[in-house]
């Protein structure tokens, strides 16, 4: 029944209308959980940092980027990247619980299971969280892929859409994972599955072309000759509206020299079949080209005869393969097979049998990134799961030279990332067996770091110092220089690739003049991180003889950052 609004006061009835007016009128409504997820518990008064795991370290090619695997919530990793990477990562592929309901998903500790009345709503929340926090990690020309199948394809389609804007979606992919379909579907054997193409920003955005591989191009165009590979298409045209009658200049005989085996527009033997546009019924069509072209043809050699059991000829035109191909929006390929080259590929890598139910297959990703990346992107997964995104960065970059580097942020739920994550990229990097063949190792480096929180506490000032001195991991990783060549009480040193990076903790002055004489025996590129309780940051007058020194003020910044984040 209708509400009545006849006894209510001009200023409630306005109220009601601005409520109205305000309220969404087109998009996803969902119930916004009430009960916290477990991630904010564990952030609750507290901010995160990150502590790195020191023996899980792998450098085995310093000329190579440094790769990162975050162990925590990706809530929280994405806070720390949130100052660390905002606006720095180019590709953010991720592959997020699907919501299937079949145990694979656990919201708040706890399997959402088929019959949850909130399990859209749950998904819903959790996914809005992160991927409001990943935007503002992408790059201006950034490009954000996401795969999903039909449990949640048409919300998150309306949530990418929000999140992104409309404007920026790209496209969406259809990758065949699973060719034969899988039987224990009920109706529709499921085949495929999704891949969501959305850009920071469509101006900006590029999409690569790719080759086909050589499987597919064998398949695709079987033919060759000393231009290229090719395949053949009816020279005569096929439509509704290709009948003689509607382009009568496009009907003409084509000669067939039955001894020279070649084709001319004029009679030359004696030996000959002329070849009209007629289809097997008899009809009179036209053909795809005019007189002028199909002389053009016959001479580029573009044109062939071919002759049907029935002992008829039809003239075919060679379509060349073009070097590269606009990325269609249907993949199907042999080596997409997640079974194949995902769980099998992963059983191979760890020695194991089901370590992980639905790893990606290696080359999806691959082709993914090939499509979104540059030679010297950074790409982020912050569903990362087995680590197929960083075993796909590490193999693109080994097949095409590339220097791409990943960023990795997964859970440990069933132990994925201490028990297969880090084993699988160690064991890439190192190399393994796969059904007798050695595989070799693709050096590469890599460190892992894990969440930690620092406890919020009623004085600022006593916040400021402590996030200052457990902040060091976020600024070798915001900096990418991670090798520590000093460690004082008052400051420590990094140094990597000809650039140097100072960290100065403490509230006293006086060890900067010790880290000063330091800093100047030091060549290369210098970054000074220095702890101040100023707000506005450092007093330049304090620093004019530190030549050759960029300063940055901490930890005000991370703070700002984790204001627009957390409620602290
Ligand atoms: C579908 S799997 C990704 C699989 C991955 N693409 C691969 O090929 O191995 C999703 C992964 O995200 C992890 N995950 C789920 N919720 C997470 C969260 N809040 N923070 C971090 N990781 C999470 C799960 O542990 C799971 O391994």
């Amino acid at each position: 029944m209708s509400k009545d609004y006849s006894d209510l006061e001009k200023e409630d009835l306005i109220k009601i209308i601005e409520k109205l007016e305000s309220r969404k009128k087109y998009g996803l409504i969902w119930d916004e959980e009430k009960t916290k997820e477990k991630f904010e518990k564990e952030s609750e008064n507290a901010l995160p940092v990150l502590k790195e795991v020191k023996s899980k370290e792998i450098k085995t090619d310093p000329s190579k980027p440094t790769n990162i695997l975050i162990e925590g919530d990706n809530y929280h990793a994405l806070s720390v990247l949130n100052y660390t990477h905002q606006g720095k990562i180019d590709v953010i592929y991720i592959d997020p619980p699907y919501n299937t309901g079949n145990k694979t998903w656990k919201y708040n500790n706890q399997y959402v299971e088929k019959d949850d009345a909130y399990k859209h709503s749950k998904w819903l929340s959790f996914m809005l969280k992160r991927l409001c926090l990943s935007k503002n990690l992408l790059s201006m020309n950034g490009i954000i892929l996401l795969t999903i199948d039909d449990h949640e394809l048409f919300n998150v389609g309306i949530l990418m859409d929000e999140v992104f804007g409309e404007q920026n979606k790209l496209g969406v992919i259809c990758i065949v994972n699973k060719a034969d379909g899988r039987s224990d579907d009920e109706f529709i054997a499921t085949a495929h599955e999704y891949m969501l193409v959305y850009s920071k920003n469509k101006k900006m955005a590029k999409i690569n072309e790719i080759n086909l591989d050589a499987d597919q191009l064998g398949k695709t165009y079987p033919l060759s000759d000393e231009v290229s590979n090719y395949k053949l298409k009816p020279l005569m045209s096929q439509g509704v509206d290709s009948l003689r009658k509607d382009r009568p200049k496009m009907f003409f005989p084509i000669y067939y020299s039955l001894e020279k085996n070649s084709l001319s527009l004029k009679q030359e033997d004696s030996k000959f079949v002329e070849i009209l546009p007629v289809d097997p019924k008899g009809i009179e069509r036209r053909w795809g080209s005019g007189y002028t072209r199909v002389d053009e043809l016959i001479s580029l050699g573009e044109l062939v005869a071919k002759e049907s059991k029935e002992g008829k000829y039809t003239i075919h035109r060679k379509v060349r393969l073009k070097p590269t191909t606009k990325t269609k929006s249907f993949w199907n390929d042999p080596k997409h097979n997640a079974a194949a080259h995902g769980t099998k590929l992963l059983q191979a890598i760890l020695g194991k049998n089901r370590a992980f139910d639905y790893p990606k297959s290696l080359y999806a990703v691959i082709d993914s990134i090939a499509i979104t990346s540059k030679k010297d992107s950074v790409i982020l997964d912050f569903f990362a799961g087995s680590g197929t995104t960083g075993h796909a960065v590490m193999k693109l970059n080994d097949q095409d030279g590339g220097s791409r580097q990943y960023i990795l942020c997964t859970n440990n739920e069933n132990n994925i990332c201490l028990d297969v994550c880090i084993p699988r990229l160690t064991n890439v990097i190192s190399g393994y067996t796969m059904a007798g063949r050695t595989i070799v190792g693709l050096k590469n480096n890599l460190k892992y770091f894990k969440t930690a929180f620092v406890k919020n506490s009623i004085s600022r000032d006593d916040l400021k110092m402590r996030i200052t001195r457990e902040c060091t991991e976020m600024l070798c990783l915001r900096e990418g220089i991670f090798d520590e060549v000093k460690a004082k009480p008052d400051y420590s040193i990094f140094e990597q690739n000809g650039r140097v990076m100072a960290i100065y903790y403490s509230i006293e002055q006086d060890g900067l003049a010790d880290l000063k004489k330091e800093l100047d025996k030091m060549i290369g590129e210098k970054i000074l991180y220095c702890f101040t309780f100023d707000p506005l940051g450092l007093d330049k007058n304090d620093f004019v003889d530190w030549q050759g020194v960029s300063l940055e003020p901490i930890p005000q910044k991370i703070l700002d950052i984790y204001e627009q984040i957390y409620d602290y």
